[in-house]
């Protein structure tokens, strides 16, 4: 059977839709997704079929089909329809299931001599044994006060500069800020543009929020300037969220040529960057930030829990201007009253005695022996990575799906996370993320790592089942 004269599997009730009828077709297809008549992985009708049964113009069912895929509600794959992208109110995250050996959470590895657990009881205990402690058991200002914002733009001032702390906001960890400046920047309804692969809280956000969010085409430089420029002109988008250094989940890292013509790109089309830095401080020689190219422009955030620890829920993120700054903060109060005053305080101290960055070293050293275990023991070329970087970028052979690979890494005790988790849109090639950071030990990650390897193995799937 031609698949245009193919049976229309589903027809929604438009009888009471009022206003753009594209609109009402997209509201359907995400209600369906919610009631659970279209279920993940089910085919849409034809857009010429469901124009026949709804008795509408071919135009207004490919807008609506473009509407549900902006809103991230379906993929369209080329030459097989358009399918439904899975349940809204969860964006595929990592499955909770007990693993012997976590590669899913994007943990900076704690080197035992680091020794975090004893300085961070050592700092507690000397803050609370201040003349001032009761203030920092109170509530506190919704960014941070003076000397964390001051101590903040010192921590960034290597790769920003100088800031004055007057644009400096101390959040409550990346995510906080992020939906702060979502909220703020992107109205229900617009276009947020953002790399193909993105990190998946921002995904949660988006639908959260009721933003579309855009992937941009990357190689292996990150982004393509020429997608951006031309996503900007016709999506007239709210804002661009990137994540030029190690990207999560690619690794790719943006060289300076790239941020130059990025931050050009959103100058001539007047668009407000959100620059997500949760590596940046990572790599040895790290480039410059696009902060720095379009400083009018963009949102800089830089996050402790990467490159510190992540229960410290400290990020620090740095307005374009002053006025910014203020709107920010009205919307930091609403979404999360103040950054945890406790671990303000800890971050403060860590950065004014040097602490932090004697970390920060510790930490980038351990990461670099974990990539170093990953390049000995994964097939040379079949993963992108960054040396100093927490994660890996698995590219699976043909034939290998992503999830269908992960869950055959659950049953040898191993979570990752496939790339059903990133996606905006569809994804070209299978691969899954690899975090090196939560596994104990150098150890217990070669082991992991040499299971992964087995796996890529194509009679793996086989074997599996051998009991
Ligand atoms: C790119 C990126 N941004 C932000 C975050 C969240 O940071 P935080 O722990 O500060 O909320 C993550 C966490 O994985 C991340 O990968």
């Amino acid at each position: 059977m031609k698949e245009d004269s193919a049976p229309c599997s589903w027809i929604p009730d438009l009888s009471d839709a009022s206003g753009p009828i594209y609109l009402a077709l997209a509201d359907a297809i995400q209600e369906g997704i919610a009631a659970g008549t279209l279920p993940e992985g089910e085919r849409l009708p034809t857009h010429r079929a469901l124009a026949a049964a709804l008795d509408l113009d071919l135009t207004t069912v490919t807008r609506a089909y473009g509407e549900a895929r902006r809103r991230g509600l379906v993929d369209a794959a080329a030459g097989r329809g358009t399918f439904v992208r899975g349940p809204l109110a969860q964006p595929p995250m990592v499955e909770p299931l007990p693993a012997e050996i976590d590669l899913s959470m994007n943990l900076p590895p704690q080197p035992p001599a680091a020794a975090i657990p004893a300085k961070l009881s050592q700092t507690m205990a000397a803050i609370l044994r201040r003349s001032d402690a009761a203030r920092v058991l109170s509530y506190h200002p919704s960014a941070g006060g003076t000397a964390e914002r001051a101590a903040a733009a010192r921590w960034l001032a290597p790769l920003l500069g100088t800031v004055p702390p007057s644009r400096v906001l101390v959040t409550a960890g990346g995510q906080a800020a992020l939906m702060a400046l979502l909220t703020t920047l992107a109205p229900p309804g617009s276009t947020v543009l953002t790399e193909q692969f993105t990190y998946p809280g921002l995904r949660a956000i988006a639908v959260q929020t009721g933003i579309a969010l855009e992937g941009l085409p990357m190689d292996g430089d990150g982004l393509l300037p020429e997608a951006l420029d031309a996503a900007c002109a016709r999506l007239k988008p709210a804002a661009l969220y990137t994540i030029p250094t190690i990207q999560n989940p690619t690794a790719a890292t943006m060289p300076p040529a790239r941020r130059a013509a990025v931050a050009e790109i959103a100058r001539r089309h007047r668009l407000a960057v959100i620059e997500d830095d949760a590596y940046g401080l990572l790599p040895s020689a790290p480039a410059p930030p696009l902060a720095t190219f379009a400083p009018d422009r963009t949102w800089y955030l830089g996050t402790l829990s990467k490159c510190l620890l992540p229960a410290l829920r400290v990020a620090y993120l740095v307005a374009p201007d002053d006025r910014c700054a203020a709107r920010i903060q009205a919307a930091l109060r609403a979404v999360c009253q103040m950054v945890p005053p406790l671990s303000a305080a800890v971050a403060t101290r860590w950065v004014q005695d040097g602490t932090a960055l004697r970390l920060v070293e510790d930490i980038r050293a351990e990461a670099a022996r974990r990539q170093d275990v990953a390049r000995r023991i994964l097939p040379a070329g079949s993963f992108a990575a960054h040396g100093q970087g927490h994660h890996i970028w698995l590219r699976l052979p043909a034939c290998r799906s992503a999830t269908g690979f992960a869950t055959q890494a659950r049953r040898f005790g191993l979570a990752l996370v496939p790339d059903t988790a990133f996606a905006v849109g569809p994804a070209p090639d299978a691969s899954v993320r690899i975090s090196l950071g939560a596994a104990p030990d150098l150890d217990s990650l070669a082991a992991a790592l040499g299971r992964i390897g087995s796996l890529l193995d194509e009679n793996a799937d086989a074997l599996a089942e051998i009991v």
